[in-house]
């Protein structure tokens, strides 16, 4: 019988009495640790619906990307990094003095340009208007509120940042810049904050301290496009090169410390937002309901993370970990999706053995020779997981689920050191890729029964009704899964965009007309499409 089980198991069942395993304790001896060592491995089961980790995966994996912070804009994460020495930061103005106050750079000069107005006269006449080029010339310490928080919007991109000042996230307030980036610095200065990073058609850093960490570089008075006519290929400028950090790894040039990462999708630390998200979509959830006290420990928690040592943490590049999940099934499960989708009853017979070939691809890394179905084995096997018909796919669940983080779980001396960013980056990831494993297995097995699998023997025969019932189970699954993942690499225009256009999301300011009233769909939740992107330009409704 212990050929039937993954090594795993095996090694296990050793240290017990040989007749029937008791199952629970079998189960947690091989869980992950990831703060649920009584973890039920019941394919059957579905996530918690007030649980966040998969929220907590994608906006992790999505940090410093425009596209997916155009998409969901309000922002979930406070996050501390750096602007390494020698990057230019470029300042937009009427006149070429040295800010002697906090003020916005751009990462980009064609986000920094549109900020040129100011120098135009009444007549509208003047040629030219300032630009001011900044170095860094020490590591720059900087606050990334993630989502489109530079975007002057209500309902939710700024709400981070403004409870964080002001303790509350006020309408009214929304164009009130310059006292937050006056607050913010005023807030910063004793944590030792040279700026903060946020998003609206491009990166910002609000630099607090243009006379120190940051040297003028160069002051150029440039001919700009001053006459209203000609603010096209300024907009368009701003959107192109927003998009150039759309994907990942999004914007380079700053480097977050993820090992102080605060979220606010962390139901530890803002159990209140719980009941505030439910049965909200996920455009509409909002920091602003947090509870005073919630908030509070926020606040402590930040101060604590601002005031501890650089080189913290375990080491762990969780930035990388996150993107091998996303790597290894992002453009599969869209594969899947586009199979599942496609087949009609007329191909059902050629199709499924294709998805089915696709699925065991993608589970290939945990599929051991040993794995049998139960129906292939010896007696024994089959009251392992009684009522279970997958049971003999447990295995595989448990290596895809916890293959990447094992050895975290196992290493004492490497757990010790996990900040508690840490252990909430773990645990969301944990969870997520256990979800996605939990499905493929349960699609790969359901298609093993029914004699799909090119290497294993089916227990059924794959008549066209029982085929059409696979597949509408698995699409049921697969759709499901994608739309509790959620992620933002799957949001294209479809089709793809001729070359003469890029694809858009609509973002602030220029959702068309009367772009502050607008309340329809589309500014609410965006959809993309294809715009052009030199003369004529598209209209941007
Ligand atoms: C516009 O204003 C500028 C600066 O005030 C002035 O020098 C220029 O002559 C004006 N141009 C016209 C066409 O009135
Ligand atoms: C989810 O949270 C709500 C609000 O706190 C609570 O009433 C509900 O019981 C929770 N659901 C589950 C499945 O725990």
């Amino acid at each position: 019988m212990f050929l039937v089980f993954s090594a795993v198991v095996a090694v296990v069942l050793t240290v017990l009495p040989m007749a029937s395993p008791p199952r629970q304790i079998l189960l947690q001896q091989i869980s992950p640790d990831s703060g649920s060592s009584t973890f039920d491995w019941n394919l059957e089961a579905t996530p918690d619906t007030n649980w966040t980790g998969h929220l907590i995966f994608d906006t992790v994996s999505s940090l410093l990307q425009h596209w997916p912070n155009t998409r969901h804009r309000n922002g979930h994460n406070i996050v501390p990094g750096s602007v390494p020495v020698g990057t230019l930061l470029y300042h937009g103005r009427g006149n070429n003095a040295i800010p002697t106050l906090p003020e916005w750079t751009a990462t980009n000069p064609e986000h920094s340009f549109t900020f040129c107005w100011d120098s135009m006269t009444n007549n509208g006449s003047i040629a030219g208007c300032w630009q001011l080029t900044f170095v860094t010339v020490r590591p720059l310490r900087v606050l990334y509120f993630d989502g489109s928080s530079g975007a002057k919007m209500e309902n939710g991109p700024m709400d981070a940042q403004d409870l964080l000042l002001w303790g509350t996230a006020d309408p009214a307030r929304r164009m009130d810049e310059r006292e937050r980036i006056n607050d913010l610095c005023a807030w910063g200065k004793y944590l030792g904050i040279d700026g903060y990073v946020r998003m609206e058609m491009d990166f910002e850093v609000m630099v607090c301290d243009f006379s120190n960490g940051v040297e003028l570089l160069s002051a150029d008075y440039l001919s700009a496009w001053m006459k209203e006519s000609a603010r096209e290929p300024l907009i368009f400028g701003t959107i192109l090169s927003g998009s150039w950090h759309g994907r990942y790894p999004g914007e380079t040039r700053v480097h977050l410390d993820l090992t102080k990462l605060i979220s606010f999708y962390d139901t530890s630390l803002t159990p209140s937002l719980i009941p505030d998200r439910e049965s909200k979509e996920r455009w509409d959830h909002r920091v602003l309901g947090i509870s005073a006290p919630d908030l509070a420990v926020v606040k402590r928690r930040l101060q604590d993370v601002l005031g501890s040592g650089t080189n913290m943490g375990s080491g762990v590049d969780w930035k990388t970990l996150y993107r091998v999940v996303v790597d290894r099934y992002a453009d599969r499960l869209e594969t899947l999706d586009y199979l599942l989708d496609t087949t009609t009853t007329e191909s059902l017979h050629e199709r499924a053995p294709i998805i089915q070939t696709e699925l065991r691809i993608m589970l290939t890394p945990y599929i051991l020779y040993t794995t049998r179905p139960s129906w292939l084995s010896t007696a024994g096997s089959a009251s392992y997981v009684e009522g279970i018909d997958e049971a003999w796919a447990l295995p595989v669940w448990r290596a895809c689920a916890t293959r990447h983080t094992e050895h975290i779980h196992k290493n004492s001396g490497l757990q010790s050191r996990l900040t508690s960013s840490e252990r909430l980056l773990l645990g969301a990831l944990d969870g997520t890729n256990r979800e996605i494993c939990r499905v493929l297995v349960r699609m790969w097995a359901t298609g093993v029964h029914a004699g799909l699998d090119a290497l294993l023997p089916g227990k059924e025969d794959s008549s066209t009704l029982v085929l059409s019932q696979i597949l509408k189970q698995w699409r049921t699954h697969a759709h499901s899964l994608i739309a509790w993942l959620d992620w933002s690499v799957w949001v294209k225009c479809r089709p793809t965009c001729p070359a003469e256009e890029i694809c858009y999301l609509p973002t602030w300011p220029y959702f068309g007309v009367n772009e502050w009233d607008r309340k329809d769909e589309q500014w609410k939740r965006p959809q993309p499409r294809c715009i052009r992107k030199f003369q004529p330009y598209s209209v941007l409704t």
